[in-house]
């Protein structure tokens, strides 16, 4: 084994990246995600515990997976997250580590970190105004700021500041963002938003399209310059700005579906692995794991999720596309 041709799938695909959500909790409360109203968390023992994380990346990374990305809810919630990450980049033919955080914990923990091996790291940042940050997230736009600082500080190879786009809120964001990026040399990413199931008293949110977004930052900046080197496996149209200062990253979640060069794997908190974000189906690693099933069983189970990849995330009939479940718990 060890052939990357392994998690294949029908359409040629080849799945190399797995995100591992390491806690469904969150200190946040942002209104698209988790809402008002108090969560009802997983229990710890319901989580995998950071031995059966590795027991099983172990396992996928002989079938040729490369990278993993840790998500949450809150990563930076879970106890000594370094500790992980090392163990993690210490696995034969894991080239790369990385850490999805909102960010408001990381001047605590960006230098473990990036001691422990963590190479890249996605901070989500909204906006930069602090009262609509409180008013969207339930936390202090400071906490967050201070730990970029520290994240920029600590030497990582790349930032990312990730902003989901939504309409009557992003508008007067984007350049603000794209400016604050620029000077702290990170890549700005706007997202369109993906509403998601929610029966938590939040407002309903509406996407600000991927369009709409390119037109404002042209609108200041002039045009701007689509990279001739786009990775075909990120789901972002990467643009320059006219002045070669900075990247801005476009991503059109919902107008335009990424299905034919995803190249990912989920596996939720609870060891549900997925195929694909908007998918139902899952496959219980925690149950194989607890069971004290071989090497071999969880390299099938693996496969069998990669071979039953669809082709295209079903478009709905209404054409209200939604995320079966919000992304605390399907993991970012
Ligand atoms: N649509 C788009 N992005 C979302 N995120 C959380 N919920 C949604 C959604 N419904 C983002 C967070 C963070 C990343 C993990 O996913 O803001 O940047
Ligand atoms: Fe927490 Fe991220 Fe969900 Fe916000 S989007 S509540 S930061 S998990």
């Amino acid at each position: 084994m060890g052939s990357a041709e392994k998690l294949v799938d029908n359409w040629g695909r080849v799945h190399d990246q797995l995100r591992i959500s390491v806690t469904d909790r969150c200190n946040l409360r942002c209104l698209y995600c988790m809402g008002r109203q108090p969560a009802s968390y997983l229990s710890r023992s319901a989580l995998l515990t950071y031995e059966e994380i590795i027991r099983f990346v172990r396992a996928v990374a002989k079938l040729g997976l490369r990278h993993v990305r840790l998500t949450g809810g809150e990563p930076l919630v879970r106890k000594d997250l370094p500790a992980l990450v090392a163990s993690l980049a210490a696995v034969e033919g894991i080239e790369d580590v990385s850490l999805t955080t909102n960010g408001s914990l990381l001047s605590q923990w960006a230098s473990p970190l990036k001691e422990a091996g963590l190479r890249r790291v996605n901070i989500s940042l909204d906006c930069l105004c602090p009262a609509k940050y409180h008013w969207l997230t339930g936390g202090e736009l400071d906490s967050v700021l201070k730990g970029v600082d520290c994240a920029c500080r600590a030497g990582f190879d790349t930032i990312k500041i990730n902003a989901v786009a939504i309409r009557h809120f992003s508008e007067s964001e984007i350049i603000p963002l794209a400016e604050f990026a620029r000077r702290i040399g990170a890549e700005i990413r706007f997202i369109e938003l993906m509403p998601s199931p929610q029966d938590n008293g939040s407002p309903h949110f509406e996407p600000l399209p991927a369009s709409e977004v390119l037109a404002a930052l042209e609108a200041h900046y002039g045009k701007l310059v689509p990279l001739e080197q786009t990775s075909a496996k990120s789901p972002a149209t990467v643009y320059k700005f006219p002045d070669g200062n900075g990247l801005v990253g476009i991503i059109p979640a919902l107008t335009r579906p990424f299905c034919a060069t995803c190249n990912r794997l989920r596996l939720s908190a609870d060891g549900k692995l997925r195929n694909c974000l908007f998918a139902f189906e899952s496959w219980d690693i925690r149950a194989l794991l607890r069971r004290g099933a071989s090497e071999k069983t969880l390299q099938e189970i693996v496969l069998a999720a990669v071979n039953a990849k669809w082709q295209s995330r079903p478009e709905p009939e209404d054409k209200n596309l939604r995320l079966p479940m919000p992304m605390y718990r399907a993991g970012g």
